[in-house]
């Protein structure tokens, strides 16, 4: 058994076979999917997945690229629909340098605002980090994330800062990357990652693993992610499995 940690199947991209490809993780060995929904479009599609299918549950935040457009209400609507019990975290929130769309100072106040609404209702937090490791790791720390913990999600870091961040409570989940020829580091560290806070996702439709690397990712997938982890620890697939869907479950208390 599978479990996607991190996936968009409410994205416009599945609008023509949606059905299909949640059909289609079912039948690779998916059982549990876990959606994400980041803005006043995608939470609600998240919540309509969740509500509609017993083994999709949802995690719900404001993405840090989408900061600038974040309001007072928007905190709160996502503080209320968090004690709904398809949630089982707040995400994807952090820090994007990539994508200039926010102001960093914009972005490190959502951020810290939704730590703090985590620690509120008691969920983990689900970590969106490009190109801003220093700073995620700082705010995470400050604001004493690790009460909730939670995980770095399709982590692409050094060791130095997953170590950093093991330290502070939380998973460490590798998602398509590792499953490239070039990318060296990313599996460095999760042959580092302690076993138990090892986690495994897609998060389509981006990213896709190889052998489909540069097409549209679904949730099937995170079975290639998997192979690739078990290659990589020099483990049967079958005990990757059984490792990630444990830590899966105990993070998000499914
Ligand atoms: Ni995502």
């Amino acid at each position: 058994m599978l479990i996607d940690t991190h996936t968009h199947l409410d994205s416009k991209k599945f609008d023509n076979d949606r059905e299909a490809a949640i059909q289609r993780a079912r039948e690779a060995g998916v059982e549990i999917m876990i959606n994400v929904g980041f803005d006043r479009e995608t939470i609600p599609s998240t919540m309509e997945l969740a509500e509609k299918y017993e083994f999709i549950y949802a995690v719900i935040g404001w993405h840090p690229v989408e900061s600038i457009h974040m309001r007072e209400e928007d905190l709160e609507w996502i503080e209320r629909l968090s004690a709904h019990p398809k949630v089982v975290a707040i995400g994807e929130i952090g820090l994007d340098y990539h994508w200039d769309t926010s102001p960093k100072d914009v972005q490190h106040e959502v951020f810290r605002k939704q730590i703090q609404l985590a620690k509120r209702v008691g969920k983990p937090i689900v970590i969106h980090n490009r190109d801003a490791h220093e700073d995620v790791v700082r705010i995470l720390r400050e604001e004493k994330a690790e009460e909730v913990g939670g995980v770095m999600h399709c982590f692409s870091g050094s060791w130095e800062t997953a170590k950093q961040c093991l330290d502070m409570n939380f998973y460490i989940s590798f998602g398509g990357p590792v499953t490239f020829k070039n990318a060296r580091v990313p599996k460095e560290v999760l042959a580092k990652v302690p076993e138990d806070r090892l986690l495994i996702e897609t998060d389509s439709p981006y990213l896709s693993p190889e052998p489909y690397r540069g097409k549209r990712n679904e949730s099937a997938y995170v079975a290639y992610v998997a192979d690739a982890a078990a290659v990589i620890l020099g483990k049967d697939r079958k005990e990757i499995e059984k490792i990630t869907t444990d830590n899966a479950k105990i993070l998000f208390g499914l």
